[in-house]
């Protein structure tokens, strides 16, 4: 391998920029080139790449957002756009990947690495917490220090005005972030899509429970639970209980941005490191994550399995903890 390609692909998380760092000083520690290709799979077929140099990454380690951009690419789910990125590779001597992203980045990594035999290794950058073969992804903690944050402040404003709040966090399909926001924040109820029983009667039997305290009230919602969105759950909740003043809250895309966290950062670095020595290695079609600690590797085809699954304990602290 003599000259690596890295990209960012899919929506953005905090510690993405940290990850290149790690990448692109690790391959020239090994006296490997490193090239970056903006915006992901799109910046592949138009040929937007350039040779990065230590400097390049200089004063990143701390910064939101992807300094290599990133985007959707409906042409790369083409064979003929696919042919056209390889062709763009070997234009610039590009002979290897490391792709930076969720399950679509590794899907069309895994597609793509198999059709023109090039090695490719992931790195999982993702607010959502979706992939198997990780504890953690790239840019969840800071999400969710974000979103406990946001709920907090609205904590304060829904105590002094004996208010019900329902806010909804991201995390697409996933309740990861939901859960562990409604642990830190003391929710009253928490709605995820992975709980069966979980709908709104639920929220009822707690709202019952409450309701001789009239206090504040917080219901986190993730974005796919079944039970609807925030706006939903509102109208039903208003419907069945006039009385409570209620509000909904929709955190969006404040959870994709900001500063990422020590934990990020340093998630981030180590599996941003390993993934170069994976290459080198030999690896491939493999996502490079941290399991208790250890640096793990995770076929594409078995990470993006959506198979995560919501730790027991977890459901029972809730159960115990928002009576
Ligand atoms: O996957 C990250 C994520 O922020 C999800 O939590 C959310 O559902 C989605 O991306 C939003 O995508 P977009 O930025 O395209 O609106």
């Amino acid at each position: 391998i003599e000259n690596i390609g890295v990209f960012t692909s899919g929506g953005d998380a905090p510690g993405m920029n940290a990850a290149i760092r790690a990448v692109v000083r690790t391959a020239l520690y090994y006296n490997i080139q490193v090239t970056g290709i903006r915006r992901g799979y799109e910046g592949m077929i138009n040929g937007d790449m350039f040779l990065m140099d230590r400097r390049s990454v200089a004063n990143i380690v701390q910064r939101g957002g992807t300094i290599l951009k990133t985007a959707r690419s409906e042409l790369f789910r083409t064979p003929e756009g696919r042919k056209i990125a390889y062709e763009q590779l070997q234009k610039n001597k590009v002979d290897a990947l490391v792709a930076i992203g969720g399950d679509g980045t590794f899907t069309g990594a895994k597609i793509f690495g198999n059709e023109f035999n090039m090695p490719v290794v992931g790195l999982p950058g993702t607010i959502d917490n979706d992939l198997f073969g990780t504890d953690f992804t790239i840019g969840y903690d800071t999400a969710i220090n974000t979103a406990v944050s946001a709920v907090d402040k609205i904590r304060d404003t829904a105590e002094s005005h004996d208010r019900l709040f329902i806010v909804e966090v991201m995390g697409r399909d996933c309740g990861l972030i939901a859960l562990r926001t409604g642990i830190a924040t003391g929710a009253e109820a928490i709605l995820i899509p992975e709980t069966i029983n979980s709908g709104i009667e639920s929220v009822f039997a707690r709202l019952e429970r409450g309701r001789r305290h009239k206090s504040s009230k917080i219901i986190i919602v993730a974005e796919a639970d079944e039970a609807g969105g925030a706006f939903e759950i509102g109208d039903k909740i208003k419907e069945k209980y006039p009385n409570y003043d209620t509000r909904i809250s929709i955190l969006g895309h404040i959870q994709r941005g900001g500063s990422p966290t020590c934990m990020d950062r340093v998630l981030a670095s180590r599996v941003g490191v390993a993934a170069v020595e994976a290459l080198l290695d030999g690896h491939r079609n493999e996502m490079i994550g941290l399991i208790h600690n250890e640096i793990s590797y995770t076929d594409f085809d078995h990470a993006i399995k959506h198979n995560t699954e919501i730790n027991a304990n977890f459901l029972k602290i809730v159960e115990i903890l928002s009576l």
